[in-house]
């Protein structure tokens, strides 16, 4: 097991990586003090897969499942949630699992982080997603019709056992879509950008990811700045998946695979505004498409509506912040004219 530290004080916890990780839970929960018993929330696909039966925490256990589409990350399952914790009697002092992809560690790392005004939770992440991103830095928080990830708080697990032993029943698709911030990575790590990560055994490429992820984080824990890199690719990337381009397009797109259109859209705007040149377009792409993933903007996608959906109000609409390559590597710019967004966009879709 390869041991990362999240260095933050008083809230700072190991993530722990490697196949068979997640039989480290009964010794996990046996070091916080005053665990009497734990709420596991995960999802029926997890327990179909066995993993949930496996689970040895040492403690007694209530199940509790959640929903699987994003749309179940809400404030109506957050209740659902809690009413379930009381329900079982959970005190303040018990703890919260969270054994599935992102949107169970939202959903349930916000539960722990509201139930009994805070509670300890620990991650089990199942997906690639998870494991090099989602599961770690305490982000949690669910969607609102309006818009995803508005409501919720930064609230830090006790600790993230990454156990590359459950991503044996993860579908392709979850894996090309964990790929996707995997390409983000290699923009955000210290060696040159490439996609050499994948020749690593999957233990050595989650391990990597996460001590990025850590050290951002431990710099910046609630993004006031540097910790905004992490949203590399990110801003047309959820412009993609606001436009409800999943599911009922030619293109649905997974959230790590419209990450890895938005780290070339990201590219070319940079290019646009002479950041960079040609040479890094070209290698972001190559990049992207070394992590096995398409660069291309969704054939029905539509750069005006994209452009408004980057800009969360009417003032944002004209000056709008990206991160961005440059000459210093990747940071964040503010100002960016909404012209220069929809020209981008327009070229993408011209290339496709
Ligand atoms: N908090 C953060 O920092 C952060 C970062 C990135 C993404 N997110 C959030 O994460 C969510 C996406 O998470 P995700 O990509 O992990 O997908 P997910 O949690 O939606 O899981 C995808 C699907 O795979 C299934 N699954 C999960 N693990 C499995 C396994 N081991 N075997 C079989 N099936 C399995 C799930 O049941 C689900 O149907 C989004 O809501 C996104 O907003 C959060």
């Amino acid at each position: 097991v390869i041991e990362v530290p999240v260095d933050l004080g008083a809230r700072g916890y190991r993530v722990s990586v490697g196949r068979g990780a997640r039989h480290l839970l009964a010794d996990e929960l046996g070091a916080l003090p005053g665990v009497r018993q734990a709420a596991v929330v995960t999802q029926p696909a997890l327990a179909a897969a066995g993993w949930v039966e496996g689970l040895q925490a040492g403690v007694p256990v209530e199940v509790v499942l959640v929903g699987e589409a994003e749309a179940d990350k809400s404030l109506a399952a957050l209740s659902e949630v809690c009413r379930r914790f009381a329900v079982a009697g959970l005190t303040r002092h018990d703890v919260v699992v969270a054994l599935g992809g992102g949107l169970v560690s939202d959903l349930a790392g916000f539960a722990a982080a509201t139930f009994h005004r805070g509670m300890r939770y620990v991650n089990v992440p199942t997906t690639l997603l998870a494991q090099v991103d989602a599961g770690v830095g305490g982000k949690t928080g669910v969607n609102l019709p309006e818009g995803k990830n508005l409501v919720g708080a930064f609230w830090q697990p006790a600790a993230v056992l990454c156990d590359t032993e459950l991503l044996e029943t993860l579908p392709e698709r979850e894996w090309a879509s964990g790929r996707g911030e995997m390409a983000k990575y290699a923009f955000l790590g210290s060696g040159p950008p490439d996609a050499s990560l994948l020749d690593l055994p999957i233990e050595e490429q989650v391990a990597r990811c996460v001590a990025i992820k850590a050290a951002v984080v431990g710099e910046d824990e609630t993004e006031s700045g540097r910790r905004m890199v992490l949203n590399y690719g990110h801003t047309l990337a959820h412009a993609l998946e606001a436009e409800g381009l999943s599911g009922s397009t030619t293109r649905d797109l997974r959230h790590g695979e419209a990450v890895a259109v938005g780290l070339v859209f990201a590219a070319m705007l940079a290019r646009r505004l002479g950041r960079i040149g040609e040479d890094r377009v070209a290698l972001h792409r190559r990049v992207v498409e070394g992590f096995g993933l398409d660069p291309r903007l969704p054939v029905d996608a539509d750069p005006d509506r994209l452009v408004g959906l980057m800009g969360r109000d009417k003032k944002a609409h004209h000056d709008l912040t990206f991160v961005l390559d440059g000459g210093d590597g990747v940071e964040v710019v503010h100002g960016v004219e909404a012209g220069d967004v929809l020209a981008t966009l327009k070229e993408m879709e011209g290339a496709r």
